[in-house]
């Protein structure tokens, strides 16, 4: 049974009956799945603390309903299909049956290590299937996944450990990414240095390259596998057991473990997978996230396989061997919904049309868009050249901690406006707020962008600091929850995203916290102070802009800022790195030592004609010299 909705007035309808009465909306779809035991009470919530539960005492192992609910109807047909970086190379193809052996073999791989129900295993894996093998091979065995992206720094990774306590890190030797080969065994091994609580690694071989192994610690993942039962008993989990922790950025300096729950988000990512892409069975599925984001997790991996899709998983780069590449794949397997991010849409626009021409594109329905907002000449140019005016953009607006698509449009129903999220899901009560903690009824308003009911997909905790969980998303607003993104609703109700109004940027569509990015900057030596701003880049959506101030020791500025970016790449990552670095003498501050970022930021953006009141800084003509250098 799918709960697909089909028409305009379905849609308004369905969310009608999601408002008047969301416990029986959600227990209507929920009931659509594979339960060991069906829940006693589908909701019970406050915001004050929070807490949230739904489908209290269900009992449930998410993977049954990916693989045994598959097994007998579809076990033939394809569930993920992979493509390597190499177009040269083999692709490879796990149906339903044969990933539920894998996932099996694997599960028996860590119980025979000792993983319980409730550890925590790190995923540090390239775009391999047998990262998404990983993923619910954890789930059917209880523990708690941690999937960090593969382009995170040792230093990163070993946070990250650090923070879930976890006890198992699976990995490959390399990653291939265009044209370069990156060690990752080599990554884990320096983040192992820091941390006390792993006690097995298990290593995918990828690349083929030298690595080297910890005898007792270190295993092959080919040679665990070997000789591993295809069948095992997925563990009984209750609604509200953790199903994984993701680490996401925020305005404080150290990341927060997101935690979402297995009940909930099982429910939320396969209805809005259903929904908001208008899947039918026999469609095939491509989403170019990495599975290091939450993308990866509720849409290349968990909403597709749980509505028994077929889920294209793509190892390379958009540009690699040539700009066509996206295009090619889409053609090679007659995709049908494509969903990738503003930025990858920009860096190709860039390339111009001719990479495009060679390629049909005509098995394409549906294109979507996610992880910032899509500025209006990306959405011609994308439902222009790729979707031939004739598909639908879905510009979806969601967040870690969202576990699901929010605001959308449902493809081919709701009618679309460029730059334009829509209109909320069923079941998502938004509020926009006013600087006064007032929502703002009524449409033709902009303000800040909360949501006033739960959810089944929503976050529940932040790993091990319930408070930090209250005080960044449930105290700026009393009784809901506080985004973070600026929104306006326009005169027909429709919902425009407008960006971060808090201390976050997005780059790439990656989110990076600005105050993260200065620890990292502060690490070099000669640095005594940073202060980072986001500005508009044309490619990226925004570009790190960082104002230093250094103790130069007669030292170069080029030499030292290409230092301190390599000081950004080992502390965070490459993603992180400082697009312009300018050495300043001071900082913009209030008589009590508060940066004003509004003037870095409007330096920043080159927008320096108004610099607004200045009065209150301790020194104002700090101003006109982070003018005079600033870096074009
Ligand atoms: C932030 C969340 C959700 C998956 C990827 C990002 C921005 C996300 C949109 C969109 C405008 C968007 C928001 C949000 N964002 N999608 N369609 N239009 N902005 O997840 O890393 O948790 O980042 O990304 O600012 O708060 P994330």
């Amino acid at each position: 049974m799918s709960d697909r909705i089909h028409t305009l007035s379905g849609y308004f309808h369905e969310y009608q009956k999601s408002v008047a009465d969301p416990e029986n909306f959600w227990a209507r779809v929920a009931d659509s799945f594979h339960w060991k035991k069906r829940w006693d009470k589908v909701l019970d919530w406050n915001f004050e603390g929070p807490d949230v539960k739904w489908f209290l005492n269900g009992k449930l192992n998410i993977t049954e309903n990916i693989l045994e609910r598959h097994l007998y109807t579809i076990g033939d047909k394809p569930a993920i299909i992979w493509e390597p970086n190499e177009p040269g190379e083999d692709s490879r193809t796990l149906t339903y049956r044969q990933l539920y052996e894998e996932v099996c073999r694997f599960s028996n791989v860590l119980q025979e290590k000792g993983v319980q129900k409730g550890d925590k295993v790190i995923i540090y894996m390239p775009m391999v299937p047998e990262a998404a093998v990983a993923m619910l091979a954890c789930a059917r065995v209880g523990a708690i996944h941690s999937v960090v992206f593969a382009g995170f720094s040792s230093n990163a990774l070993a946070d990250r450990i650090n923070d879930c306590e976890a006890k198992v890190v699976l990995t490959a030797d390399g990653n291939f990414r265009g044209n370069k080969k990156i060690p990752v065994k080599a990554v884990v091994d320096e983040a192992l240095e820091n941390t006390s609580t792993v006690s097995t690694v298990i290593i995918y071989q990828r690349t083929g390259q030298e690595v080297s192994m910890k005898a007792g610690r270190d295993f092959w993942w080919h040679e665990a596998i070997e000789g591993k039962d295809a069948h095992q008993e997925a563990v009984e989990m209750d609604s509200e057991d953790m199903l994984f922790i993701l680490y996401t950025s925020g305005s404080t300096g150290k990341p927060k473990g997101v935690v979402h729950t297995c009940g909930g988000y099982m429910v939320y990512s396969k209805y809005t997978f259903e929904n908001v892409f208008q899947y039918s069975p026999g469609d095939v599925y491509w989403c170019t996230a990495d599975i290091g984001w939450i993308t990866g997790h509720s849409y290349i991996v968990y909403g597709p396989l749980l509505a028994g899709a077929t889920s294209i998983m793509f190892e390379g780069v958009p540009t690699y061997p040539h700009a066509g590449r996206f295009w090619e794949i889409v053609d090679k397997y007659k995709v049908n919904q494509f969903y990738t991010a503003p930025t990858a849409i920009r860096a190709l626009q860039a390339h111009g049309t001719e990479p495009i021409e060679p390629f049909k594109l005509d098995s394409l329905k549906v294109l979507g868009s996610v992880g910032e907002p899509i500025n209006e000449e990306a959405w011609h140019w994308y439902h222009t050249h790729i979707g031939k005016t004739k598909c639908p953009i879905v510009d979806t607006w969601w967040q870690t901690e969202t576990g699901g698509i929010m605001v959308s449009p449902l493809a081919g129903i709701t009618p679309t406006k460029p730059a334009y999220a829509t209109l909320p899901l069923p079941g998502i009560q938004l509020a926009i707020m006013d600087t006064e903690g007032k929502e703002m009824t009524g449409n033709s308003v902009e303000g800040n962008l909360c949501v006033k009911f739960p959810w089944p997909g929503m976050i529940r905790t932040t790993y091990g600091d319930h408070d930090r969980c209250k005080q960044t998303y449930f105290s700026a607003y009393k009784g809901m929850y506080f985004t973070g993104d600026g929104v306006k609703r326009d005169h027909d109700g429709y919902y425009r995203i407008l960006g971060r109004v808090d201390d976050v940027i997005n780059v790439s569509g990656h989110r990076m916290g600005t105050a993260e990015v200065e620890n990292a900057i502060n690490e070099h030596p000669l640095v005594v102070e940073s202060a980072v701003v986001g500005y508009p880049h044309q490619v990226k959506g925004q570009g790190i802009y960082a104002y230093v101030i250094c103790d130069m020791k007669n030292r170069s500025e080029q030499s030292l800022t290409n230092e301190i970016k390599d000081t950004v790449t080992k502390i965070i990552g490459p993603i992180a790195k400082p697009d312009k670095i300018q050495i300043v003498p001071g900082l913009p501050k209030t008589r009590s030592g508060k940066i004003m970022r509004r003037i870095l930021r409007k330096v920043a953006e080159g927008n320096m004609d108004n610099m607004g009141d200045t009065s209150t800084l301790l020194d104002p003509d700090v101003v006109d010299k982070i003018i005079e250098g600033r870096i074009e």
